[in-house]
């Protein structure tokens, strides 16, 4: 079967998201959030800034309780399990923050990661640490002392190690130099290989290279979804809700 590739619309979605709302106290932040994301793409969240998409993972994680919709991963529904069952299911979580504990070294973060030490985890931390290879290099580097890239790198590591198939990673663009940007984008490029990608980015540079589908937030609402390479050329749309000209 060289060279064929399946259709999007064949392939089953590792998460759903359907009609999500969520208050945050009185406020009503989601009201109404659909999404799939595909197995082996990586799927962005786009949105200006308070459109809901911290939201969207936080809820996805179980950090807020879920008053309408639902949440289901590998056909399982999660919506309403505590964070701690959720993360076991396998879903990896790269919060906007990074939460790195920054008097732990690299290496001591990683090895903390892989909790049980199986063939499967040690696996997992070579592999990171070939993509990654500024990891290894700082290995015995204080997780504090290393730079804003480095500490994306080792958020980014650290969920994949805990997670099975799926990576939820907010804004890793976020503060970093274009030259940073674009290391980054090579390797969450890369780990498509092995992992399914939700993306929240509003740099739209970086999205657009690397993302197969987008959904588009506003307002707590998906507004607008497609393929990468049609929005691209979408320009009524990316000036709309993107402020991209
Ligand atoms: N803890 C909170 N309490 C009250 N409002 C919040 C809280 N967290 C987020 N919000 C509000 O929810 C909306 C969505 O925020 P957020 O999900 O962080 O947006 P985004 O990540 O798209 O920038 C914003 O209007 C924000 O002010
Ligand atoms: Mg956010």
């Amino acid at each position: 079967m060289s060279g064929y590739k399946v259709p999007i619309w064949e392939v089953s979605p590792v998460l759903k998201v359907k009609n999500l709302e969520t208050y945050i106290e009185q406020f009503h932040i989601l009201q109404g959030i659909s999404f799939d994301v595909k197995q082996g793409t990586i799927t962005v969240l786009f949105g200006r800034n308070g459109a809901g998409k911290t939201t969207t993972l936080r809820t996805i994680m179980g950090f807020y309780p879920i008053s309408d919709g639902n949440v289901i991963y590998k056909s399982e529904q999660i919506g309403g399990l505590p964070t701690y069952l959720i993360a076991r299911k396998g879903i990896g979580y790269v919060p906007e923050d990074q939460g790195i504990f920054h008097h732990l070294t690299v290496g001591e973060t990683l090895l903390l990661a892989q909790r049980t030490k199986n063939e499967e985890k040690h696996e997992k931390l070579e592999w990171m640490l070939e993509i990654f290879p500024d990891l290894k290099k700082y290995w015995q580097k204080r997780s504090g002392l290393l730079s804003g890239g480095q500490k994306q790198m080792l958020a980014i590591a650290r969920a994949y190690i805990n997670s099975n198939g799926l990576l939820l990673i907010d804004e890793p663009s976020k503060g970093l130099s274009p030259l940073m940007v674009g290391k980054l984008m090579d390797s969450i490029l890369q780990m498509k290989e092995k992992s399914t990608i939700l993306l929240v980015e509003q740099n739209f540079f970086m999205a657009s290279n690397i993302g197969d589908y987008f959904y588009i937030m506003d307002d707590g609402k998906t507004v607008h979804d497609g393929y990468m390479n049609e929005l691209k050329e979408d320009k009524e749309t990316l000036k709309k809700y993107l402020g991209v000209s």
